[in-house]
C-alpha cells in the first residue's frame, strides 16, 4: 500500500485549492489506512465515500473559480472532472455490491486518479488563479 504524501510539486500556490488537495490526500491516507489494518467493510466503504464526496466538494470549488476569472478551459475541465467523479462512483458501487475488494490496483487507479488530476490539469489554470487572487 502506498500513501500520497504532499510534496511541493503538487502545489499550485493558491492556498484554497492546496488546503483542499492537501486534505484529499489525508482521506485517501486514511483509506489506504483502513485497507492496511483490515477494517470492515463498513468502514472502508465510509472512508470511501468521504474521499469522494470531498472530491465533489473540491472540484465544485474549483468550478466556481473557473467561472468567476472566465478560464478558457472550463468546459474542457468540467467534462474531466464528470468523468473522474463517474470512475469513482463505479467503483464504489462495485464495492458495495461485493463486486471487487480494495486491493493495490484500486489503490493505483485513485492514486492515479488524484495525483495525475492535479499534476495534468490542476497545474493549467494555477497561473491564472495565482494573477486574480492577487490582484
Ligand atoms: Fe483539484
Ligand atoms: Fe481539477
Amino acid at each position: 500500500m502506498t500513501y500520497i504524501d504532499w510534496d511541493e510539486k503538487y502545489s499550485l500556490h493558491v492556498k484554497e485549492i492546496d488546503d483542499q488537495h492537501k486534505n484529499m490526500f489525508l482521506l485517501f491516507n486514511k483509506l489506504q489506512d483502513g485497507m492496511r489494518t483490515g477494517k470492515s467493510k463498513e468502514e472502508l466503504e465510509n472512508a470511501l465515500s468521504e474521499l469522494i464526496d470531498n472530491t465533489v466538494i473540491h472540484f465544485a470549488t474549483e468550478e466556481k473559480l473557473m467561472q468567476q476569472f472566465s478560464y478558457v478551459g472550463f468546459v474542457e475541465h468540467k467534462r474531466i472532472h464528470d468523468d473522474l467523479i463517474a470512475d469513482a462512483r463505479e467503483l464504489q458501487k462495485r464495492f458495495s455490491q461485493g463486486r471487487i475488494t480494495l486491493t493495490e490496483k484500486v489503490s493505483v487507479f485513485l492514486t492515479d486518479w488524484l495525483t495525475d488530476h492535479i499534476l495534468d490539469m490542476d497545474k493549467k489554470y494555477a497561473p491564472l488563479f495565482r494573477s486574480e487572487s492577487s490582484s
